[in-house]
């Protein structure tokens, strides 16, 4: 898919890898909903930094735990750009709780930003995909915790992995209408949700010893895949999922 004239929403926009990628698409010509929960100063922001890129956005507010706000994004799209053509479910929590301790609340909130969202995100967008009638792609910003165990965030490697195989099976689903469905799957990146580890210098240094390449990605080395994801490049990748981690998952030193 060339990118130029393409439309994008990207959930959870405004900040870390979200806005990371709301940068890469647009310098790659794609016009963007910007959803965001919090700090519509952030929002405004990140529309000037890409109206100067000679962009187009717009910032929509809408919390995509509820599905009437997810159909609100592709309402937005639709009226302010004609179409949708990219779906990205980037917007995520964690508790950093242990099977044990995690309350239903924090249950309940974990599973509906990260993986209710993006299990209704990819329908939403797939219906719109399928009524315009020429593909388009989803893609679920995932983690390394799709697969990989984390004691002490339970729920957040359960809702990883809810993606993981919302992926797959939407993948499958969805490959008759040439919409592809595939997850990034990073692993730690400096971004506000790190903020406790990147603060404390002994947590750092240990999780930086535990990465192959010795530190943290930055945002941008996450969103540039989901440009190629969202490119071209990408056309014969469906229902799987990139894993952008430096190495950590087949790391031996541990955490
Ligand atoms: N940073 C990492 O190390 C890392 C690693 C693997 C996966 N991820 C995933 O990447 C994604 C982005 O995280 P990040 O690292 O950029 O952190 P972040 O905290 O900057 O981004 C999360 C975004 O989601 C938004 N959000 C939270 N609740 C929302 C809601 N109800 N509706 C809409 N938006 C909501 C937040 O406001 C924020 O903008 C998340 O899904 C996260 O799980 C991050």
């Amino acid at each position: 898919m060339a990118l130029k004239d393409k439309v994008a929403i990207v959930t959870g926009g405004n900040s870390g890898i979200g806005k990371a990628i709301a940068l890469e698409l647009a310098r790659q010509g794609v016009r963007i909903v910007i959803d965001y929960v919090v700090d519509p100063a952030a929002t405004d922001a990140l529309e000037r930094q890409i109206a100067e890129l000679g962009g187009k956005s717009i910032g929509v507010e809408a919390d995509v735990s509820k599905i009437a706000d997810l159909q609100k994004l592709v309402d937005a799209a639709v009226s302010g750009f004609s179409r949708l053509d990219i779906m990205v479910n980037n917007a995520g929590i964690e508790t950093r709780t242990s099977v044990l301790d995690t309350t239903e609340a924090q249950y309940g909130k974990v599973m509906d930003v990260n993986l209710k969202s993006a299990f209704f995100g990819t329908q939403i967008a797939a219906k719109q995909m399928i009524k315009q009638g020429d593909g388009g792609r989803i893609i679920n910003i995932t983690s390394v915790h799709e697969d990989w165990p984390m004691p002490g965030n339970t729920a957040y490697c359960l809702a990883k992995g809810g993606m993981r195989m919302l992926t797959r099976t939407a993948g499958l689903e969805l490959a008759s209408h040439n919409i592809l469905v595939v997850g990034v799957g990073p692993g730690a990146v400096a971004t506000p949700i790190n903020l406790s580890t990147m603060n404390d210098p002994a947590k750092l240094a240990q999780l930086d010893a535990a990465i192959p390449l010795g530190r943290m990605a930055r945002p941008e080395e996450i969103a540039s895949v989901v440009g190629f994801l969202a490119g071209d490049g990408a056309s014969y990748l469906t229902a799987t999922t990139i894993f952008a981690d430096g190495g950590i998952m087949h790391s031996s030193v541990g955490l």
